[in-house]
């Protein structure tokens, strides 16, 4: 329904980029409703989501056991800061150590603060348990990596978007390229404590690993005393068709770093999980955060974890996964390059003589699907995974119209 004094798309357009720092290029639709894996902008169009929030809408827009349950939270409690604690807190951290297998849980608010809570805690374990030399603690990532944008994430960044221009940046980092067991291990001394890496490259264009490259790791980490600490920000919570990436090559890491879909797509929710002589190093007063571990953010993330406890969401990433996979392979050659990914969960790279992906992303928007470019000729797509098979069939009509010009 549309509201008469509501601004249209070009006048709610121009606002938004007059009163904002242009942080952001985003595509020209201004949504104002959404329900499951579509979308409603200011004008009346429907659009159907391919992007789902960078994963943190896994379950669709507005699910309506996560909507229950933040309501019903809303009316009882929503804050009380981690100086008390509060009766949401317990469920949530049991539940979802459950869900990892770990121990302990450790509960942010975005991704990039878990993943300055891993660095943290691994940097400790690394003087009070493995004995590294003070101040000496090294941290092995990849090349292509994306964890976030804090001034130490963005420190080991390779994307000069993402890097450039924000230094002096923190040392103690190695970067070596993904995929390469040999170069991983080379980088590992007596001061590594961790190696941090995505088990699936998100913003890279969806990069999945060759295959015994993640079993790898796990296994020079474990002989070399260094821990795993998997990025399942984007990668996790059912995207690929598993609760975790990791668990397609049957790899524990030492810690899961969370976020983006722990919060239902209604609040902030990230958390780090590992076993108890791991995360046992912290003490009060050593890390926290004023809205980590919230009454609301446990309520929804609770559902979450709920949701994920049945299968049955992994079950429709595998199944209409395959189906999404096999429509874009047919494209290879029609305009596509190449296609990776796993799950509902997919990078395609477009010829680039045809468009950029920036381009293709227009063009979907015109015909009704919402995606995200990535590195000049790439897009992502990951819907979310309450969407049917007609919806899939719907955004490979539309994809195929749009690299047929
Ligand atoms: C793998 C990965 N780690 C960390 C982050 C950072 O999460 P946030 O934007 O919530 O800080 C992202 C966000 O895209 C991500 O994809």
């Amino acid at each position: 329904m549309i509201v008469d004094d509501r601004l249209r798309t070009p006048d709610a357009v121009r606002d938004a980029q007059r009163w904002t720092a242009h942080n952001y290029h985003p595509l020209p639709v201004v949504i104002s409703s959404a329900e499951g894996a579509w979308l409603t902008d200011v004008d009346g169009r429907r659009y159907l989501d391919f992007l789902a929030g960078y994963s943190a809408l896994n379950f669709g827009h507005r699910h309506p056991r996560l909507i229950a349950a933040a309501h019903a939270q809303l009316d009882r409690l929503t804050l009380t800061s981690r100086a008390f604690v509060h009766d949401q807190f317990a469920d949530f951290c049991r539940e979802l150590a459950e869900l990892c297998g770990k121990d302990l849980v450790l509960p942010m608010n975005t991704g990039a603060e878990a993943v300055e809570t891993a660095i943290k805690v691994a940097r400790k374990w690394g003087y009070r348990v493995k004995g590294v030399p003070d101040g000496q603690a090294t941290i092995v990532v990849a090349e292509g990596n994306f964890h976030g944008r804090t001034t130490t994430i963005v420190g080991f960044s390779t994307d000069p978007d993402a890097h450039d221009d924000f230094g002096p940046y923190t040392p103690g980092f190695r970067i070596v390229p993904y995929g390469d067991l040999d170069a991983l291990s080379a980088a590992i001394d007596d001061t590594t404590v961790a190696v941090l890496i995505e088990p699936i490259q998100g913003e890279q264009g969806v990069v999945v690993p060759p295959e015994g490259y993640l079993p790898g790791v796990r296994r020079v980490c474990t002989e070399r005393d260094v821990l795993l600490l998997a990025d399942e920000i984007q990668s996790g919570l059912g995207r690929t068709g598993d609760t975790f990436a990791c668990d397609h090559e049957g790899v524990v890491p030492d810690m899961y770093l969370l976020g983006k879909a722990l919060g239902g797509g209604i609040v902030p929710v990230s958390a780090v999980a590992a076993d108890a002589d791991v995360l046992g190093v912290l003490r009060p007063g050593q890390h926290g955060s004023t809205f980590g571990g919230n009454p609301l953010a446990c309520a929804v993330g609770t559902e979450v974890v709920r949701l994920l406890a049945t299968g049955e969401f992994q079950h429709r990433s595998t199944e209409l996964g395959a189906r999404l996979h096999a429509g874009l392979h047919e494209l290879v050659g029609e305009g596509l390059v190449a296609v990776r990914g796993r799950g509902l969960w997919a990078g395609l790279d477009i010829d680039p003589a045809l468009m950029t992906g920036r381009q293709a992303c227009e063009r979907l928007a015109e015909r009704g699907v919402l995606a995200k470019d990535t590195h000049g000729s790439t897009i992502r797509l990951a819907p979310p995974l309450v969407v049917t098979e007609a919806e899939i069939d719907e955004a490979l009509t539309q994809l195929a119209a749009v690299l047929a010009g």
